[in-house]
């Protein structure tokens, strides 16, 4: 055992209280999204305190203490001659832009979510582990779909589906997609945007998530081509060109058998498109090398394990089980051919094909 040394004490204090400023700067990014005040900054150039409150219609002074703490923390420029505020280009697709490939703001209420529900993961620590993900507080779901749902829009049709093995042109002719466990929909709406003369299911167990995809594919103009049911992962007909799971599978209590339903409702030439989390292929390695490991693996710990605990068979695979562990599971479902097609730094976009 190493002796104490008080240098090192202060570095670990310096990454604690970088931690704790990121925890903090986590909720004030949220709270000014909510409020709009990002929006009310975007494109504006420099605003005076007063300008800032006027234009999102918030309190002044609770305003200026905001925009201080996101100067300081590196969000917002600061002018002192003129004491004027600015959002700069690359801050507003982050924080203010919904549409833009960079924004990120409305993912904070994933992480809104866990202090929300310490006391539930906390009975399932000290329980038999299971958090049915339809237990946890209603941020959860809106901060997965914002969480993800810029990277789908970014790559998805542009990227992943041209990197699997026929599937663009197949798409484009028109097929049939399964989306299992599609959450608030985003996967759907991108891929039925980009492929008008394909059809699209959407399933997912819980409920209130099948609700607000029909109203975001509504919204989108694609509510012709898809449609979306209350279903588990093993409870749909048919055969199906392409089957997808968007940052699922491994939440699930099953994936493996959850993986041979997909096999056996998979046309003889189909694709299954299973998008997971980042991970590298060794343990030892991602806990020391993937910049994500961290976020991901405690995101796992406190969502993504208790909700495939609380299933059937509840394998516990989490969200960080990488490409060897991802291929064993297709393997034994019955899939010959498995490859990563691409990569982001949030997510491995697999190819298994019969
Ligand atoms: C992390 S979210 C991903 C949602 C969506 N695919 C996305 O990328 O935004 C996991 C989703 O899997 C769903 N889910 C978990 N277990 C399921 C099961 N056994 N059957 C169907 N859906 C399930 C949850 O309800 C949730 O919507």
């Amino acid at each position: 055992m190493e002796t104490f040394s008080e240098e090192r004490l202060g570095e670990f204090m310096g990454t604690m209280a970088g931690y704790m400023t990121g925890g903090a700067l986590c909720f004030s990014v949220l709270l000014g999204d909510e409020l709009g005040i990002y929006r009310a900054m975007a494109g504006a150039g420099s605003l005076s305190a007063d300008d800032v409150a006027k234009r999102s219609d918030c309190n002044v002074r609770l305003v200026r203490e905001w925009l201080d703490g996101q100067v300081a923390g590196g969000l917002v420029n600061y002018e002192p001659a003129s004491d004027s505020y600015e959002l700069s280009a690359e801050a507003a697709m982050a924080l203010a832009d919904d549409s833009s490939p960079a924004f990120v703001a409305r993912g904070m209420n994933a992480f809104a979510s866990l202090f929300m529900d310490i006391e539930k993961i906390k009975s399932a620590y000290q329980g038999d582990g299971g958090l049915s993900w339809g237990d946890h507080h209603k941020c959860l779901f809106n901060g997965t779909e914002w969480f993800f749902r810029t990277g789908y829009r970014a790559s998805l049709a542009t990227q992943w589906i041209p990197a699997l093995d026929g599937v663009d042109d197949k798409l484009r002719k028109g097929a049939k997609v399964a989306d299992v466990g599609c959450g608030h929909g985003a996967s759907v709406v991108v891929m039925a945007e980009a492929y008008p003369k394909s059809k699209f299911w959407g399933f997912d167990f819980h409920a209130p998530s099948i609700k607000t995809s029909k109203a975001r594919a509504s919204d989108a103009g694609v509510a012709k081509q898809t449609k979306f049911k209350v279903a588990t992962s093993k409870d749909y007909e048919g055969t199906i060109d392409l089957i997808s799971f968007f940052d699922c599978l491994h939440d699930m209590g099953d994936p493996l058998g959850i993986a041979r339903y997909a096999r056996e409702h998979l046309e003889d030439d189909g694709t299954v498109l299973l998008v997971e989390p980042f991970a590298l292929e060794n343990r030892v390695q991602n806990i020391s090398e993937n910049p994500m490991a961290a976020l991901l693996y405690t995101a796992s710990s406190a969502i993504c394990t208790p909700n495939s605990l609380s299933q059937e068979v509840g394998l516990g695979l989490g969200a960080q089980a990488g490409p060897g562990k991802l291929r064993e599971v297709m393997s034994d479902a019955g899939f010959s051919r498995f490859r990563v097609a691409a990569e982001t730094p949030l997510n491995l976009i697999i190819e298994a094909r019969p």
